[in-house]
């Protein structure tokens, strides 16, 4: 096992859905998502074009690019981008659009 296997992950769960997947921090929260079925609105997936902004209802992350594309004002309001974010603890979000992958 490598010393990032043996990082922890932490729970991710997508309000209003329910649904709930587990994060490591070396992945992004969009990342983690996608490997749990779970599609979140994205474009660009590198934190510039905003289209995955969503809320977080609680939790903390940290970003992996040192400029994400949230002002001051977002992120006091919780906004933050999930394709560029890596969870710190469990988090919830709430992502009206996300949706279940087939498979
Ligand atoms: S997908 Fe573009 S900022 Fe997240």
């Amino acid at each position: 096992m490598s010393a990032e296997d043996a990082r922890p992950a932490f729970t991710v769960r997508i309000e209003p859905a329910g649904w709930e997947y587990a994060a490591r921090g070396e992945q992004s929260l969009m990342a983690a998502a996608r490997a749990a079925r779970i599609d979140l609105p994205a474009s660009c997936r590198n934190g510039t074009c905003r289209t995955c902004l969503c809320r977080m209802v609680s939790g903390q992350i940290r970003y992996g690019i040192d400029w994400p594309g949230v002002s001051r004002e977002e992120k006091a309001e919780g906004y933050i981008l999930p394709c560029v974010a890596h969870a710190e603890s469990d988090v919830v979000l709430t992502v009206p659009h996300a949706r279940k992958l087939p498979g």
